[in-house]
């Protein structure tokens, strides 16, 4: 089983949007697929609701994996998602000590992966809090959206030495490296940045982005994957997130 984590202390960039369409993307290539949302905002809960195993994200934070054990027990076979949704419960972890927090968080995805599930991905909130180093501290991969815009690009480099100070500790964590989102390729600032950050982080730069596109929106507010949007203008948006997957799922190394 891998581990996946989006992280982007700068809000509405696209963590949510880039987490639900994997779990979509990924639930299609046949996996059996987890997806934490560990945002009390709870925007991906509110768009994969349908998937809700009532098992609450707080709860990856209680005990020593058992509950959770028990709770999947009787998975059917097969491709299948399940959500772990947010709760109000969530907000008491950034009071916790992240020594505890993150020896717990790790018990219970090591029970995901007792579970059978071949994938975990994580929706975090924007913000470098416990709940979001707890799931670096589990996880194998590691991604950051960005917008093209100047203040989400001030926050690079804060981003870039958490993962780096995280490694230190999990050495196995692999940074996927930034995704260029909501690029509006018509907005020469939006190009003069992206043309900026891929001279200055080479390494580090997705190929590819993800274009500004109300399908997507539309997509996130109506609990289906852009490419379920019966419209001309989501076939782009549909390339664009489906290579963003493809990349993702040789990246991550999932075995199934
Ligand atoms: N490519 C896109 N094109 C147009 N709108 C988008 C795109 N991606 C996301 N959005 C919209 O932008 C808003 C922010 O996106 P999203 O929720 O994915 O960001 P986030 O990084 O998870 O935000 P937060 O930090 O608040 O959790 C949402 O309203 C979403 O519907
Ligand atoms: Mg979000």
């Amino acid at each position: 089983m891998k581990t996946l984590v989006v992280a982007q202390q700068k809000g509405g960039v696209g963590k949510t949007s880039s987490i639900v369409h994997l779990a979509f993307d990924f639930l299609e290539r046949g996996l059996r697929v987890a997806v934490i949302d560990l945002d009390t905002q709870g925007n991906a809960s509110f768009t994969l609701h349908d998937f809700n195993s009532d098992y609450s994200a707080s709860q990856m934070f209680d005990q020593n994996g058992d509950d959770l054990r028990k709770w999947f027990l009787d998975l059917p076979d097969g491709p299948l998602m399940r959500l772990i949704a947010s709760d109000a419960v969530l907000a008491n972890m950034e009071k916790r000590s992240l020594t505890d927090a993150a020896m717990v968080f790790k018990q219970n995805i090591t029970a995901l992966a007792d579970s059978g599930f071949d994938v975990v991905l994580i929706d975090t909130a924007p913000a470098l809090g416990v709940s979001l180093a707890a799931a670096l501290y589990a996880a194998d991969c590691v991604m950051s959206p960005i917008e093209l815009e100047a203040y989400s690009i001030q926050g690079i480099k804060k981003m870039l030495t958490t993962i780096a100070n995280v490694r230190k500790l999990n050495t196995k964590l692999k940074f996927l490296g930034m995704v260029a989102s909501k690029v509006d390729a018509r907005n020469p600032r939006h190009v003069r940045h992206q043309d900026e950050l891929k001279a200055a982080y080479p390494q580090l730069m997705i190929p590819g982005s993800i274009g500004l596109r109300s399908s997507i929106a539309d997509a996130l507010a109506s609990g289906v994957p852009v490419w379920k949007i019966k419209k001309t203008a989501a076939r782009k948006a549909t390339l664009e997130v489906r290579a963003l997957a493809a990349y993702v799922y040789e990246k991550m190394e999932i075995i199934q």
